[in-house]
């Protein structure tokens, strides 16, 4: 039974019973549930543990297309969930707090786009992964960070295109593509603090080490980057690379990764240009805790759930990526 409380909260808060292994729990009722639990690299170390599978949002929607459990848990935001929903709609797809939004997301709202999509006739729309099924309907094609530039350049070069909803990514793209898309006016809370000043004083003080950045980042941040990529991109450069030392410039739960992957290197994240925190992290990305993860498991819910017609709409344009992805 799901209590009012909980549905007012989006998210169930009931206490878990002193010397629960919560890890062990998490697995146990995957096992017996057929769930698989699916992480970002931007949540919390012990979540990135627990779980099934840990990706960039290309590789989590990959996996959610292809597997064959019952329930798919996305640690996440709540675009991702709505993705491995509307790739598998015969899965119970469940979000273990549904206020995991995204500024990102948020920045591109349907009905805006659509009215800046009548405004341009004749123009294609390229959607980032990063915004609602709703925003997905509405474009020609999804890309996400990984594949961005490979599908922005399987469009002739005169295509006129629109780009939403980062205007740093898109940006980023125009520039590498020789392209000139109209891009919307979104962004990105977490990255688009990354202090440019601190990273010139970092790179002082390690004048050896590698500067890896997201390309949500800003213009100035990606200047001074020796690598630009996805966070999968990120790590697989920090693991190749001869460098010993990196200045991380995305948000920091991808160095529980990096660290695993690489415990002989180190990694230095880049502070945010206001206060001394040394952490940037996705505040929504972090709603995603083990209790909270125990809790929708055991009781199956919040259960993310897509109207049947707009799922249909969303799924063509993310098809069309995935295809080109292969
Ligand atoms: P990736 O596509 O690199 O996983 O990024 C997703 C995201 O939300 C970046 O802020
Ligand atoms: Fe959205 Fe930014 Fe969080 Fe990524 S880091 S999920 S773009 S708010």
């Amino acid at each position: 039974m799901i209590k009012q409380e909980w549905k007012e909260k989006g998210f169930i808060d009931e206490p878990v019973a002193a010397g629960t292994d919560l890890k062990e729990e998490i697995r146990r009722l995957c096992k017996e549930k057929n769930a698989v639990v699916l992480a970002h690299y931007y949540t919390a170390g012990e979540v990135q543990d627990v779980a099934d599978f840990v990706g960039d949002s290309l590789a989590l929607a990959q996996i959610a297309e292809k597997t064959t459990a019952d329930i798919l848990v996305m640690c996440g935001v709540h675009f991702m969930a709505e993705t491995n929903k509307i790739l598998s709609p015969g899965k119970k797809v469940l979000i273990p707090d549904l206020n995991a939004g995204c500024s990102l997301a948020e920045s591109c709202p349907a009905e805006k786009l659509a009215e800046f999509k009548a405004e341009h006739p004749g123009y294609k729309v390229v959607a980032y992964v990063n915004t609602s099924a709703a925003v997905k309907a509405l474009t020609d094609i999804v890309v996400t960070s990984t594949n961005a530039r490979a599908i922005v350049e399987s469009f002739p070069a005169d295509e006129k295109i629109i780009f939403a909803p980062d205007k740093n990514l898109g940006g980023y793209l125009n520039a590498v593509t020789h392209r000139n898309m109209l891009l919307w006016n979104g962004g990105c809370h977490v990255h688009e603090q990354f202090s440019i000043e601190k990273i010139v004083e970092l790179r002082s003080t390690y004048p050896d080490a590698k500067v890896l950045a997201h390309p949500e980042c800003k213009s100035g941040v990606l200047a001074l980057a020796d690598f630009i990529g996805s966070t999968a991109a990120i790590l697989s450069f920090a693991e190749k690379s001869d460098a010993q030392v990196f200045i991380v410039a995305t948000e920091s739960g991808i160095l529980h990764e990096m660290e695993k992957r690489c415990p002989e290197k180190r990694f230095i994240p880049v502070p945010p240009s206001s206060g001394q925190c040394a952490c940037n992290e996705c505040g929504f990305m972090r709603l995603n805790t083990l209790e909270k993860l125990y809790n929708t498991l055991k009781y199956e819910w919040p259960v993310v759930e897509l109207d049947e017609e707009l799922r249909v709409k969303a799924k063509e344009p993310i098809v069309r990526m995935l295809e080109l992805s292969k």
